[in-house]
């Protein structure tokens, strides 16, 4: 028996995206195979901050749209947001948050966004996606730091997001 009534239709991937790794692109593309509508909504506010310069709010909105382009991926909007999450995802009629999931260390801080999520819209659920193996270990923060130290990222980023970082930090050093 059908139960129509429990499907979630739209989801929102939420991220500072700064920049958008391989990793982001993994859990867009599981997120677009599972559920009927994907938006991928960039905070203007950077949360996890690491090490390195970040991009802009729009060249990171950039970033996203570029690099779903170039895989052909033409029903995934990408917008900035700024505020509460939970408002965007009311203004977009999303029923639910979809988050990838590296490892443990992520899970006390995702649970906590869960959390605050739930308490502050409980009729939105949080969705969890297991990262694929591959990209276990990598993080924006990561490629930051490796990237203006020298090292090449681009194993670990879609290639105009490399290309935007040899501009920023130099290729010499690089690939
Ligand atoms: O890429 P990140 O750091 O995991 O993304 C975190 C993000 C942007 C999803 C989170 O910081 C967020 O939702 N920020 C918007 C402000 C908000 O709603 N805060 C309350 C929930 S933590």
């Amino acid at each position: 028996m059908s139960n129509s009534k429990a499907k979630v239709e739209h989801v929102v991937v939420p991220g500072t995206f700064d920049p958008v790794t391989l990793g982001h692109l993994d859990v867009i593309m599981r997120a677009r195979r599972l559920f009927g509508q994907v938006t991928v909504a960039v905070a203007a506010s950077v949360g996890k901050r690491g090490t390195g310069p970040s991009f802009s709010l729009g060249e990171r909105v950039e970033m996203i749209s570029e690099a779903l382009a170039a895989e052909g991926v033409d029903d995934v909007e990408v917008k900035p947001f700024s505020g509460l999450l939970v408002d965007f995802c009311r203004a977009e009629g999303a029923d639910a948050v979809v988050k990838g999931l590296r490892a443990m260390t992520d899970f006390e801080y995702e649970l906590q966004q869960a959390d605050l999520n739930c308490h502050l819209a409980p009729e939105l659920e949080s969705v969890f996606v297991m990262s694929s193996p591959e990209y276990g270990y990598v993080s924006s923060s990561i490629v930051r730091e490796i990237s203006s130290m020298g090292a090449s990222v681009q194993m670990l980023v879609p290639p105009n997001v490399n290309e935007r970082l040899k501009e920023r930090f130099g290729g010499a050093a690089r690939e």
